[in-house]
């Protein structure tokens, strides 16, 4: 069984999808979940599941990240887990910390990888006038939003259509996208996985 720590910053839908997606003949399950951020929602949602948590305020370390990442990585370590999900976690981490665990840390970010790394990727679309958005599941490397797709998801842009609606849409398929993927990942499979919406 491969034990799975989830990092998030904010209320964690994805974090909550990973989550009960870990049941029955799922080959992980979920160990500790963990946010840079004490008020971060997503904490009390895992805490009603039963999962472990914890946080390490950024703010304590202002501007110190490797003194951040030796505080975020105590109790991370300590659940010892196989698999790391970044959910809605909005702290760059450093090349030191993604080498303790390059190979088996993902991420979703919610843009069409390469397109778009980085922040404000709905509004980005919409400027350029795309016709489809969505989200990217990938191994986390050093270099920002940028490691090998393990998965993606499409939708459409819609006439009308502002960052928080994309988002809204593109959300939904997030919540889809990411525990399919960790589930393959879990077993061994990194063969990419493209869905379209529903
Ligand atoms: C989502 O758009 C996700 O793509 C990005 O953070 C946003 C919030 O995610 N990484 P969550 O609701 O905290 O899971």
């Amino acid at each position: 069984m491969k034990r799975v720590a989830i990092l998030i910053s904010g209320g964690g839908s994805n974090m909550v999808k990973l989550v009960e997606s870990m049941t029955g003949d799922h080959p992980a399950r979920a160990v500790i979940v963990g946010s840079n951020d004490p008020q971060a929602g997503g904490l009390a949602k895992a805490a009603a599941m039963g999962v472990p948590t914890f946080a390490v305020d950024h703010r304590a370390y202002k501007g110190d990240r490797p003194a951040f990442e030796a505080a975020l990585l105590e109790p991370l370590l300590a659940a010892e887990p196989d698999i790391l999900c970044l959910a809605g976690f909005m702290r760059i981490l450093t090349p030191d910390f993604v080498q303790r665990f390059e190979g088996r840390m993902l991420n979703i970010h919610p843009s069409l990888l390469p397109k778009y790394p980085g922040l404000h990727t709905h509004q980005r679309a919409l400027d350029a006038g795309d016709a489809e958005a969505g989200a990217s599941v990938h191994l986390v490397t050093p270099e920002l939003d940028a490691g090998p797709i393990l998965g993606q998801a499409r939708v459409p842009v819609l006439p009308g259509d502002s960052a928080e609606t994309l988002a809204a849409r593109v959300l939904t398929q997030e919540h889809r996208l990411y525990p399919q993927v960790l589930r393959r990942f879990a077993q061994g499979d990194l063969t990419p996985i493209t869905l379209t919406a529903a």
